[in-house]
């Protein structure tokens, strides 16, 4: 059984993995990164889940990696045991994952976050790579996938100063999919995987697919990908029964065949 996260099946189709170690404002030790990587995966093998969405608490989503585990490791430690290359597992996870960011973001939480798919934060959220102030600096994705989102000159000021945004400037950035009221933001979380999960899964697993290659290609290369995969949608029921259903004028039923 997992200690420092809760896993549950709120509704059909849609998986919730809430980090709970609320009194280290869910600083992310070896344990939540094993934890958190092993339900994600679990919950990706399952052909019932469509969504995933992760979450934190009402004060942090998390803090960042877990500074007192972090304070005694030496080089040769943090080397040899590869340290944050696990989160990489996340990332292999084909469900579509939604962040649902209330509070800090901060450092590796921020790093988690932007790992997801759809990033949903409430009013009260507060993202920043503040590494630099601990005299290190991003070591969980952080420079790369922030400054893919919002550009180098933000990026450059975040990593450098170690300031905190708030979510109206991570908004404008890019940074954030939407910003909901914190009393409502796990609803909406939940409303949104539900959604996703109501397509058809290979779809929805496809568009990920795609998406993501933006990061990892040029463009030329990222198109050829999108409209191979998009040839690949024809080879579905799901696609069959999506257009049956729009010139029928009904609602489609997919079976995620
Ligand atoms: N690691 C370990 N413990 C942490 C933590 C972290 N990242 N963040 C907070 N905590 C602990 C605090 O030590 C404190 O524990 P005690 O009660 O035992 O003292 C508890 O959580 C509550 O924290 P505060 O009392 O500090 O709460 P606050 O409301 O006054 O401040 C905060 C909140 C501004 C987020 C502050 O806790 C803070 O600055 N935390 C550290 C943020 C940070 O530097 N994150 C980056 C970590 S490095 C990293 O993430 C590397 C990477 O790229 C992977």
């Amino acid at each position: 059984m997992p200690e420092t996260i809760l896993v549950t099946r709120p509704a059909p189709g849609v998986g919730l993995i809430t980090l709970n170690r609320p009194k280290a404002l869910n600083a992310l030790n070896q344990q939540v990164l094993a934890e958190v990587t092993e339900a994600a995966a679990e919950l990706d093998r399952d052909r019932e889940i469509g969504a995933i969405v992760l979450t934190g608490s009402a004060k942090a989503f998390a803090a960042g990696a877990d500074i007192k585990e972090m304070q005694p490791q030496s080089f040769s430690d943090v080397y040899a045991a590869d340290w944050f290359a696990g989160w990489d597992a996340l990332t292999r996870v084909r469900t579509p994952l939604i962040a649902a960011v209330a509070g800090y973001a901060l450092g590796g939480g921020c790093e988690l976050a932007m790992m997801c798919d759809v990033l949903l934060a409430a009013d009260t959220a507060k993202f920043g790579q503040p590494e630099i102030t601990l005299g290190v600096i991003p070591g969980m994705g952080g420079s790369q996938r922030l400054t893919r989102a919002v550009g180098k000159a933000k990026a450059m000021d975040l990593c450098l100063t170690g300031r905190m945004m708030d979510v109206e400037e991570a908004e404008r950035a890019g940074l954030v999919s939407r910003i909901v009221p914190a009393g409502s933001l796990l609803d909406e979380a939940l409303a949104t995987a539900e959604k996703i999960a109501g397509m058809s899964t290979p779809a929805a697993m496809m568009a990920k697919e795609a998406v993501n290659r933006a990061f990892e290609t040029g463009l030329t290369e990222g198109i050829l990908f999108e409209r191979r995969v998009f040839h690949g949608t024809f080879a579905t029921a799901d696609q069959k029964e999506g257009m049956a259903a729009f010139t029928e004028k009904r609602k489609p039923t997919f079976t995620n065949c």
